[in-house]
């Protein structure tokens, strides 16, 4: 499935990138990349046009741009370090889908012919580095699209980072996921603000590895505010890990269900036992309920924030199946 994408993608944009390039050398590379979608439209070929009619009945159209495709061997010949670190990438698999042609380094760099014949005119071949955002993105996109769907109205597209922000392909410091660096320390470079928060005495062990980031934001966009990671039940960001206070129970403490764990909870790191938003918890739950009734139970001392704490008596907060008060 994700091959077959990948094909029709690749061979569409073929013809597109081929002809603009050589027809207006010279030019800088953000017009050249306007150029490329105006001229993409109207000034077709006779072939590319044929590409583009089975493109669209989603056949592939291999014939039409092999010729331009030198393959990585001759890349080698001039980028022999580059091509020696690709051999353990993960991208070394797209080889396979070309019939064996072995073309891996100009799925992403573009058709490398002219690049040669020129002796490595860096004019005539697609280098990420130098592109913008939205260029890099639709690169990495004509493959990844289908696990990343979202990512161009995620934060971080409109805040201007682009795939190779967090990822490199050439010199991943995170080899099985081509991160510049690894989780924390990546997210860190950039939201320093919320580095204190995993320093705090209660804190998710995300500095160290027991947890990481990712498992509660999905950084390549969601339906969320705050990049959180979309579930069915929004709760399970949480829990997927504290599978106990998940439920359902035949008697819900209504807020866990209504507002969510945030309601009691901060997720990064706390002053406060049990990462509780409020350092006392009688305090907090006198946010919700008015004060108890002076009822035999939670009468004279009991049940105030100077008698016994809720909690001793109202154990199972997150809900229970015995008990409508939460009592064991
Ligand atoms: C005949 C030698 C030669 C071959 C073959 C060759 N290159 Fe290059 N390439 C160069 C030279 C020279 C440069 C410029 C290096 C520099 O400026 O440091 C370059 C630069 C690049 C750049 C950076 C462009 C930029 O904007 O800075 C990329 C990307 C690149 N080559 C990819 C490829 C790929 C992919 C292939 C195979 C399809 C390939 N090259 C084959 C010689 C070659
Ligand atoms: C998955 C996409 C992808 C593939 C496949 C790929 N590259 Fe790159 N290449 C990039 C990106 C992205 C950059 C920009 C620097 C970076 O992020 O590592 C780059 C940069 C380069 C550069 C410029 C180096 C520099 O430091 O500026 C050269 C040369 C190059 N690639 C050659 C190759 C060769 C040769 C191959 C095949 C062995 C290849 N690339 C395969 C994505 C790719
Ligand atoms: C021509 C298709 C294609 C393009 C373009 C492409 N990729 Fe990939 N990518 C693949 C394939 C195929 C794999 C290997 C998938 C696997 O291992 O299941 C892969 C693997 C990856 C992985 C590792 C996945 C893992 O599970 O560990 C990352 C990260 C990645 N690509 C990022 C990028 C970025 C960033 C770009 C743009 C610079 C890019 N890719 C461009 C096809 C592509
Ligand atoms: C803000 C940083 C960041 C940006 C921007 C980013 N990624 Fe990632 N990406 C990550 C991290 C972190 C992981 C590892 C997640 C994990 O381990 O669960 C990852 C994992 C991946 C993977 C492999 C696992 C998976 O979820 O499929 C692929 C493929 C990938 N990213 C592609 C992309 C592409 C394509 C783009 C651009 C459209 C992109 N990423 C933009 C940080 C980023
Ligand atoms: C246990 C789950 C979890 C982990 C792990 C986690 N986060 Fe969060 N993060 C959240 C939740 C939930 C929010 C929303 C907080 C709210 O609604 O008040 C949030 C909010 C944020 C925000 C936006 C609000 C703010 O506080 O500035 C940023 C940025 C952020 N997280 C970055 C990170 C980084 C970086 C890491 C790893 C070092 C990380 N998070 C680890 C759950 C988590
Ligand atoms: C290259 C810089 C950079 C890196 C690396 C980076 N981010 Fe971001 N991130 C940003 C920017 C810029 C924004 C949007 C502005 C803002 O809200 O701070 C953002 C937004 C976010 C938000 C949403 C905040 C909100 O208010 O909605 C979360 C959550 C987040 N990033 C988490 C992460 C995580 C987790 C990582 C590591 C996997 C990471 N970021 C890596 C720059 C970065
Ligand atoms: C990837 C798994 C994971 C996810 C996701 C996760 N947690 Fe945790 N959580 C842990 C681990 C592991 C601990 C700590 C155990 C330790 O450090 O001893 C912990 C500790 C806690 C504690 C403190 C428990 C105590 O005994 O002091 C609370 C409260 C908590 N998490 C709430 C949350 C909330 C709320 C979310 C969602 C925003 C969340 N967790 C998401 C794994 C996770
Ligand atoms: C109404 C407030 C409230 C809500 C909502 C809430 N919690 Fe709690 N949670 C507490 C209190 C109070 C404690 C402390 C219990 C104690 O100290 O015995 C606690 C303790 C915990 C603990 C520590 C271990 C345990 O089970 O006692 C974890 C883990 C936890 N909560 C996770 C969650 C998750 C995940 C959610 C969302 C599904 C959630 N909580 C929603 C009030 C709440
Ligand atoms: C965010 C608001 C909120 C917080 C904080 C909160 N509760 Fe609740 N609680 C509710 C709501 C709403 C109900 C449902 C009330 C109803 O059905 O009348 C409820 C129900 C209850 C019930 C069952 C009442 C009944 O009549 O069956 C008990 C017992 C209870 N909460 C105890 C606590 C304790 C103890 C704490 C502190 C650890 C706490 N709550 C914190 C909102 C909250
Ligand atoms: C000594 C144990 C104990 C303490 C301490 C305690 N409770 Fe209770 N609470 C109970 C029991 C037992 C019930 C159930 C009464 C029933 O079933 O009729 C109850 C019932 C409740 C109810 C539902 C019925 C009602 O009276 O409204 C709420 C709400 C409640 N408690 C909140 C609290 C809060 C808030 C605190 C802390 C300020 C607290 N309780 C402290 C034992 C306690």
């Amino acid at each position: 499935m994700r091959a077959s994408e990948a094909v029709f993608f690749m061979h569409r944009d073929g013809p597109v990138t081929r002809l603009p390039i050589g027809a207006v050398p010279g030019k800088r590379l953000g017009l050249r990349a306007v150029l490329m979608l105006m001229l993409g439209a109207g000034v077709l070929c006779a072939t590319a046009l044929v590409a583009q009619a089975q493109d669209n009945a989603k056949v592939s159209s291999k014939v039409a741009v092999s010729s331009e495709f030198v393959g990585s061997e001759t890349c080698a010949a001039c980028h022999e370090q580059v091509v020696k670190g690709f051999d353990n990438n993960p991208h070394t698999k797209m080889a396979l889908m070309h019939g064996d042609n072995g073309v891996t380094c100009e799925n992403c760099h573009g058709a490398g012919k002219a690049h040669v014949e020129g002796g490595g005119d860096v004019t005539k071949i697609f280098n990420p580095a130098k592109a913008t955002p939205q260029q890099v993105d639709a690169k990495c996109l004509s493959c990844h699209a289908g696990t990343h769907p979202n990512f161009e109205r995620s934060p971080h597209a409109k805040a201007g980072l682009s795939c190779i922000s967090c990822h490199s392909v050439h010199q991943a410091k995170d080899e099985a996921k081509l991160l510049r660096a690894s989780q924390p320390t990546l997210c860190f470079q950039c939201h320093a603000d919320v580095k204190p928060s995993f320093n705090m005495p209660f804190h998710h062990r995300v500095n160290e590895g027991l947890v990481k980031c990712s498992d509660c934001h999905d950084v390549h966009g969601s339906f969320q505010p705050n990049n959180l990671r979309t579930t069915a039940d929004q709760n399970a960001v949480c829990t997927k890990c504290h599978t106990d206070v998940r439920g359902p129970f035949v008697f819900e403490h209504t807020p866990v269900k209504a507002q969510g764990c945030m309601a009691c909870h901060t997720p990064h790191g706390s002053q406060n036992a049990r990462l509780l938003n409020v350092p006392n918890i009688d305090q907090l739950c006198n946010q919700c309920h008015s004060p108890v009734a002076n009822d035999a139970i939670h009468g004279m001392g009991r049940g105030s924030s100077t008698g016994t704490p809720c909690i001793n008596c109202h154990t199972m907060i997150h809900g229970s199946n015995f008990s409508q008060a939460f009592v064991k």
